[in-house]
């Protein structure tokens, strides 16, 4: 297939004195297209995006730049980029079925995980080998073979192509993260979140991150902070036992804390009324805790991070006011919503969304 040189791809443009200031933001947001060339024209600069900024990213962007314009135009490629997967797949796939190919995969450490349509199944051994070939880092592709369920929030995967080997270590935000991809729940896809939220945690707080995972928040937290205590929970043994290696690995031995059990029970055993911040990201059953989170918050109050999937004309609105409600239910009071915003689209019309609001 003849790989066209100029694409269509939504731009950023601001002055170029703020280039650098908005390439930064853009990267940071997981927004910056690095397959395409970045353009200078006049006194602008044209910033390539992987897709249509949402709302609340555009709030985002509108924060940190006073000057920007979004809109379509083209891009050239980079010359000296790696054939892309569908490219490699185009020699091999029957030409009806390249619209097919899936557009998006998640990278995790040297494990590519995709989900393959039902047209492609035939050929999912293809879309592993053009993965493998386009993407040097990549041992082991792996085709989603259920959807994220159960306490533990796993999926099952099939092994498409490559080594097979699903333990792995991941890079975000200078952090590093060993993992096994088929044992823990871990998403690329939150990584802008991880950031947002560890960048709001002040010197000397108490935090409880109440389903920590292999500690994707708590880790990146202690980083970036010298003087906080948080405790890490979750109730799969084996994300805590990763969770235990990557505070090793990280350096954060003194600041976080890992631990094994129900985020209610080990709240109300032994951390009531001590924390200053609450992670609670387990959309699904996130509201089932929102009592023991009111617990665990001094008395004087602090901040709930509060992860729920949610659908609807408004689906910020709907998650604010579920978070209301329970917060009242609990004898406490939710002050301020600090800020909402939708995470990503689980399915049409349906929304992961975080609430940062303040409780006393
Ligand atoms: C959506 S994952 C979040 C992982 C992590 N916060 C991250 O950003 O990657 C939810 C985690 O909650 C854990 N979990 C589920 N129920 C729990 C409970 N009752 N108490 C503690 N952890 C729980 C699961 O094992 C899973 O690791």
């Amino acid at each position: 297939m003849c790989v066209p040189s100029i694409e269509e791809a939504y731009s950023l443009r601001v002055p170029k004195r703020d280039g650098e200031k908005a390439i930064k933001l853009v990267s940071k947001m997981g927004l910056f297209n690095k397959e395409l060339k970045i353009e200078s024209k006049g006194e602008y600069l044209h910033i390539p995006l992987i897709w249509k900024p949402l709302p609340d990213e555009i709030e985002e962007i509108r924060r940190i730049l006073k000057y920007f314009r979004i809109y379509v135009r083209n891009f050239q490629r980079r010359r000296k980029a790696p054939r892309r997967a569908f490219e490699v797949a185009a020699e091999k796939l029957p030409p009806h079925l390249l619209a097919s190919f899936p557009r998006s995969m998640d990278i995790i450490g040297e494990v590519a995980v995709v989900e393959i349509p039902s047209e492609l199944e035939k050929y999912k051994r293809v879309v592993g080998e053009s993965i493998l070939e386009s993407h040097k880092r990549v041992h082991t592709v792996l085709a989603k073979a259920s959807a994220v369920s159960g306490v533990k929030r796993l999926r099952e995967y099939e092994i498409i192509a490559g080594l097979g080997e699903t333990e792995t270590v991941h890079r975000e935000h200078g952090c590093v993260y060993h993992l096994d991809v088929r044992k823990v729940y871990f998403s690329p896809r939150l990584s802008y979140e991880h950031k947002r939220i560890a960048s709001q945690v002040r010197e000397g707080e108490t935090v409880i991150d109440m389903f920590a995972g292999i500690g994707s928040f708590s880790i990146l937290i202690a980083k970036m902070h010298n003087r906080v205590k948080i405790y890490a929970i979750d109730i799969n043994p084996d994300a805590v036992k990763y969770l235990k290696r990557n505070i090793v690995a990280n350096g954060v031995l003194d600041k976080v804390t890992p631990l094994l059990g129900d985020a209610g029970e080990i709240i109300r055993r032994s951390l009531r009324e001590t924390a200053d911040r609450i992670i609670m990201n387990l959309p699904e059953k996130a509201l089932e805790y929102v009592k023991v989170a009111c617990e665990a918050i001094r008395p004087e109050g602090g901040i709930i991070h509060f992860y729920s999937f949610n659908g609807g004309q408004d689906p910020i609105d709907e998650a604010e006011e579920m978070l209301r409600r329970a917060i009242a239910e609990a004898g406490r009071r939710l002050s301020h919503v600090l800020s909402a915003r939708r995470v990503r689209e689980v399915a049409p019309g349906r929304w992961q969304v975080v609430v940062d609001a303040s409780v006393d």
